[in-house]
């Protein structure tokens, strides 16, 4: 039997709204879904929520609306995914890679300062397998200093710090509805704008640079190029299917946190006994079970356990190869302090698979991992 590590789960309402989107012909960005969905995220998260092709194409708009310079500097953890930084460097700005937390595996936040120099601009940061971040500790330097902050909450929908929602706890924070995410639309994505002096400039970004929506909305009679931006809009068709996912996001979220608090109790024993150690979630998070994962001794060890459960179909699967020791990180980046932990998480770390109908699936990774490790 092959288990996968995510396994999207697509109902009927999807099936619908999308079948709906077809037959009324208007499958670019902007329509009836794209007004829905960002409505759902408004109420949810608040702010002006706008749909993006991609959580790629959010942290891009947040680049764009932080006003970098060549040269300039944002803050980042290294153990991330490639995006947090592409989006840096794709306005000519330099990524600087933070050590992150041993617990949460979050950008340690009593770090962020010795990185901070006259060019700093931003913090992003990155709450792993939907654990939020310290945003209060980050907030506090954040405010001191005058810099941006930035959510990259890809995997963080319906996880919360202190009561407050995900994507609520920054200036701009960006999610990802990619098919490997707890609510997917296939490729997709949304920027949260929680500050609302940019809210004008994020709509023009988010329209190749134009002044379109003002048109839209009746203010001009034609629209024009003013500013800098791309084409980051979601079609239609992808906003109905993710409509969909958003009015099941609840039901989705339960049947992966049934789950992961399984993996998380059965595993007691096995860390008890010294032989792996299992995630830990800080008391002012509640996570939304985008990922379990376990740390094993070293390298050596997680290969082995990896291969072999990979040898029985099962996709247990590591994260991330560190970006400051890419070959790309290390030409456009810059390192603070000696990364030690994330060099350590990266080597150790293991994800199991996680998805809302693994059903008996996840008693089978268990007797595995019970026997390989
Ligand atoms: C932390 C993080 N940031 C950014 C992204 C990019 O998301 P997308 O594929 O929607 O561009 C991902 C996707 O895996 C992610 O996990």
């Amino acid at each position: 039997m092959k288990i996968p590590l995510n396994e999207p789960k697509i109902g009927d309402l999807a099936q619908r709204y999308v079948e709906k989107v077809l037959q009324g012909g208007r499958v670019q960005g902007n329509g009836e879904f794209t007004e829905r969905a960002q409505q759902w995220l408004s109420e949810y998260i608040g702010g002006l929520p706008l749909l993006t092709h991609s959580c790629t194409g959010a942290l891009e708009m947040a680049m764009l609306l932080a006003d970098l310079e060549v040269g300039d500097e944002v803050i980042l953890p290294s153990f991330t995914f490639v995006s947090t930084a592409t989006a840096v460097v794709s306005c000519g700005a330099v990524p600087v890679f933070v050590d992150i937390r041993a617990d949460t595996c979050n950008l340690n936040e009593h770090l962020i300062e010795a990185a901070i120099t006259e060019k700093t601009k931003a913090i992003i940061v990155v709450h792993y397998a939907g654990i939020c971040c310290n945003m209060d500790t980050i907030r506090n330097v954040a405010t001191r200093y005058k810099l941006l902050v930035v959510e990259d909450a890809a995997q963080a929908l319906m996880s919360s710090y202190k009561g407050v929602p995900a994507g609520a706890l920054s200036d701009l924070a960006c999610f990802s509805f990619h098919e490997t995410k707890n609510v997917i639309s296939g490729e997709g994505g949304a920027l949260i704008v929680n500050d609302p002096a940019l809210e004008d400039r994020a709509r023009i970004i988010r329209d190749k640079g134009t002044n379109r929506h003002r048109f839209l909305e009746g203010q001009v009679d034609k629209y024009t190029w003013v500013d800098k931006g791309s084409s980051f809009l979601l079609s239609d068709l992808l906003a109905a299917l993710l409509y969909a996912q958003l009015q099941e996001a609840e039901d989705l979220t339960r049947a992966r946190l049934r789950h992961w608090q399984n993996y998380h109790s059965q595993l007691e024993d096995m860390e008890r006994a010294g032989r792996l150690r299992r995630m830990s979630v800080p008391a002012e998070c509640l996570h939304n079970g985008h990922i379990y994962y376990v740390r094993l001794e070293n390298a050596e060890r997680r290969r082995h356990v990896m291969e072999q459960l990979n040898k029985q179909g099962i996709g247990a699967a590591f994260h991330y190869i560190p970006l400051h020791s890419s070959p790309a990180g290390k030409r456009f980046g810059r390192v603070s302090g000696d990364l030690q932990v994330t060099n350590e998480v990266s080597e150790t770390l293991l994800r199991l698979p996680l998805f809302p109908e693994m059903g008996h699936k996840a008693d089978i990774v268990l007797d595995n991992l019970r026997e390989c490790c």
